[in-house]
């Protein structure tokens, strides 16, 4: 029963991503929305793009003709039901839509991006029966393709997996459009210590970051930091940049602790006394967290140079925190 019902929710979002597939083919906006943005026909096509049109009932006409009803296609939140009156008006309107798809290939959800300026810019499909933000990933199903691929990036957005994925960086996944999530975490255990975090490179990205990286370590996944240069984002870098200049990153990669210290250094001014014993407090702490003790007296003399505060002082600090360090 629950089974069937599940079932018939995949069946309505493949209708519905195989109509908007095809306005997207026929809508000039639409292409030249995605010539904008460098996805060529094979990406979109690979991704399942499509087009959903600014008319407020053309899906739900659509699939009612089809033979669904309103009932179920509600419950798949493709249309909304009218606030104090009958009937129902698509959720998704002048928007490139980005089809969200599990391991086993089938539609989940969407997300849709404006082509215009308005707001929201990205709206997605609302929990459901089959669709749980926290729960999935996008570009799961890409990755799944490549069966050889031996490490994974996690970016914040569907256009970064789709640009990376053009320029033949076939291995990012995406959260999305919420914090990343403990259970998005466990995805990603079969990397082992090929995880790579690249989100954007502005202010919320790192505090992203920083979440990010101790979920996975909760996880038990020692992930890694790819930095981008200062408000880029891997889809903005790699269009600049190219793969090879993308791929160059890896070699710079910040651990745990790297990050923290980049991180950290970036809220404190080491300049001022009383801002580098906040900076030198925060940053020993999390050397708590770090298992071996040849690895944490690395991060002390790391810890030591960026400040000129001796390791003595910095282990004093910590003793009574840790049980690595006395
Ligand atoms: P582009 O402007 O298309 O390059 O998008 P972006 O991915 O660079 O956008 P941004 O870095 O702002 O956001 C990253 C991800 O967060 C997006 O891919 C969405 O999944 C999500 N997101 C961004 N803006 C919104 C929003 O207004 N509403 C919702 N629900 N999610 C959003
Ligand atoms: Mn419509
Ligand atoms: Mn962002
Ligand atoms: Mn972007
Ligand atoms: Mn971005």
């Amino acid at each position: 029963e629950l089974e069937d019902k599940k079932e018939k929710l995949y069946e309505i979002n493949k209708e519905a991503a195989r109509y908007f597939y095809k306005k997207l083919k026929t809508n000039n906006q639409a292409l030249f929305y995605l010539k904008k943005r460098s996805i060529d026909r094979r990406t979109a096509t690979i991704f399942g793009l499509g087009y959903s049109d600014w008319s407020w009932d053309s899906l739900y006409n659509y699939l009612i003709k089809k033979g669904y009803n309103e009932v179920d296609i509600e419950k798949a939140g493709l249309i909304i039901g009218k606030k104090g009156k009958d009937g129902y008006y698509d959720r998704f309107r002048n928007r490139i839509m980005f089809p969200i798809i599990d391991i086993r290939g089938r539609v989940i959800g969407f997300g849709g991006r404006v082509i215009d300026s308005s707001n929201p810019k990205y709206l997605n499909s609302p929990d459901t029966l089959i669709f749980s933000k926290g729960h999935n990933l996008f570009g799961l199903n890409i990755l799944k393709k490549y069966s050889n691929i031996k490490k994974i990036i996690l970016v914040e957005g569907y256009m970064d997996v789709i640009s990376l994925y053009s320029q033949g960086i076939n291995y990012a996944v995406a959260s999305l459009g919420t914090a990343f999530t403990q259970n998005q975490a466990k995805y990603f255990k079969r990397y082992e210590d090929k995880v790579y975090i690249c989100y954007d490179s502005d202010l919320a990205g790192l505090k992203a970051t920083d979440k990010a990286l101790e979920i996975f370590k909760k996880e038990g996944i020692n992930a890694k930091v790819l930095i981008l240069p200062s408000g880029k984002d891997p889809d903005d870098f790699i269009k600049e940049k190219g793969k090879k200049e993308f791929e160059e990153l890896f070699k710079d990669s910040l651990n745990y602790i790297d990050f923290k210290i980049y991180f950290y250094k970036r809220q404190y001014n080491l300049n001022d006394p009383d801002e580098k014993i906040k900076f030198t407090k925060n940053i020993s702490n999390f050397i708590k967290n770090v298992k071996s003790p040849i690895e944490a007296d690395v991060y002390l003399d790391k810890i030591s140079k960026e400040t000129n505060i001796s390791k003595e002082a910095i282990k004093k600090e910590i003793i009574g925190k840790s049980r690595i360090i006395d």
